[in-house]
């Protein structure tokens, strides 16, 4: 969860309005005030970004610190899924299939090596990605069988 939060995959996304509709907040100076959208508007917005809110994830937003999430509960503001009638169905798959998988490299390897020395890179397609790649060695835990 607190990867996803940092780096969704999904990282902007788009609706089109099929029929005029007001959106409860988003308008005014402040962005507090109810906001028009015109039937056919598209609306673009940023899970990047609003995963990234300091008022919204407080001022350690930009932390990955996994141990927030005891206290606070995923709502409208954490999308990497998104969310209602077009929620991603294979959420439930893909967080079991990232745990499983990081257990299994946990127990099957003591240390895993950073082999790049630049930068941390994104980059932004239709997803988000790492732009060099993703180098790294894995050292075997020698207690286990081969
Ligand atoms: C970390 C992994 C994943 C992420 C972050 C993710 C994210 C998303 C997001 C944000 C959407 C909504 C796109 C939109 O409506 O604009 C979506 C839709 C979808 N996802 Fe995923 N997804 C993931 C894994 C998977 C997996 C494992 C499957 C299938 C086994 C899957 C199947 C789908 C399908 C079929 C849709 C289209 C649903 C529709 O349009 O009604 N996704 N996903």
């Amino acid at each position: 969860m607190p990867g996803l939060r940092l780096f969704p995959p999904i990282a902007t996304n788009s609706r089109m309005a099929n029929k005029d509709t007001i959106l409860s907040i988003g308008g005014g100076p402040e962005g507090k005030d109810p906001l028009f959208v015109k039937k056919n508007q598209v609306v673009t917005y940023s899970t990047y970004v609003m995963h990234r809110r300091k008022d919204l994830f407080g001022d350690d937003a930009d932390l990955f610190r996994p141990e927030r999430w005891e206290t606070i509960k995923p709502g409208w503001d954490y999308l990497p899924f998104n969310g209602g009638p077009r929620i991603c169905p294979g959420q439930l798959f893909a967080l079991m299939e990232a745990g499983y998988t990081t257990v299994r490299l946990v127990k099957a390897f003591r240390e895993v090596r950073c082999c790049d020395g630049r930068p941390w890179m994104e980059q932004l397609t239709l997803s988000l990605t790492l732009n060099n790649g993703c180098m790294v060695s894995l050292v075997p835990d020698s207690k286990l069988p081969n």
